[in-house]
């Protein structure tokens, strides 16, 4: 049985190893032009600035705690009613229009809600105020999360469940292993 440090050692390795993927935009554009198109090419060289430019407003102007290396789409809505209380770890994508809230009028509520290293957190999914979703954590669209995420979890529906556990991912939460069903022994 593999012990649990390991484990982490082994997750930290693979998550290094797909690079790669993060590293796309410093591609050869010629290369690039030639196998996806132009359009597309340049789509995402615009895009990767202007994602890197709001990620210095968001936290030079709101206060927003988001490591350098994410991808957030121009459309998240981040809360900015606490902008303080959004954590976003190293490695991590967050789809367009997910929500990540810090704030909740109806409970009274101004708290910290972070979402781990290279975890995805898929298109129109809520993360609810004041819950952590782990490291390596894959949340499946449209998911609603109510409850912290133990790390290396994949979770989807409303309200959230945990279908997988012990899967890995690399960069922007891409799954490298599926781990196994939640309910396994
Ligand atoms: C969560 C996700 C990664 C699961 O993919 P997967 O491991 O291939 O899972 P499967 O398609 O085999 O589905 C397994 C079960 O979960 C259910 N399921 C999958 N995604 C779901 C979702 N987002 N919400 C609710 N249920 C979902 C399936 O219906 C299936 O249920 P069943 O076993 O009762 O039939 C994927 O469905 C997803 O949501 N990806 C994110 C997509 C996205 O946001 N893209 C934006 C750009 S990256």
């Amino acid at each position: 049985m593999m012990s649990e440090m390991a484990k982490v050692q082994e997750i930290s390795e693979t998550a290094e190893s797909d690079k790669p993927v993060r590293d796309l935009k410093y591609n050869n554009i010629f290369s690039d032009i030639k196998k996806y198109g132009v359009m597309p090419v340049l789509r995402t060289r615009l895009r990767t600035s202007l994602v890197s430019l709001r990620r210095l407003y968001l936290v030079k102007v709101w206060g927003m705690d988001i490591h350098p290396d994410t991808l957030i789409s121009l459309k998240v809505n981040l809360d900015r009613s606490y902008p303080k209380g959004i954590h976003i770890g190293e490695g991590t994508a967050i789809s367009f229009d997910a929500v990540v809230l810090t704030h909740d009028f109806v409970r009274g509520m101004h708290v910290d809600t972070y979402v781990g290293k290279f975890c995805q957190i898929g298109a129109r999914s809520i993360i609810m105020p004041g819950l952590k979703v782990g490291d390596h954590c894959v949340i499946g669209a449209g998911t609603v999360v109510t409850k912290d995420v133990p790390p290396n979890s994949l979770v989807v529906g409303n309200p959230g469940r945990i279908l997988r556990k012990n899967i890995k991912t690399g960069y922007w939460g891409k799954v490298l292993d599926k781990g196994e069903p939640a309910d396994a022994e």
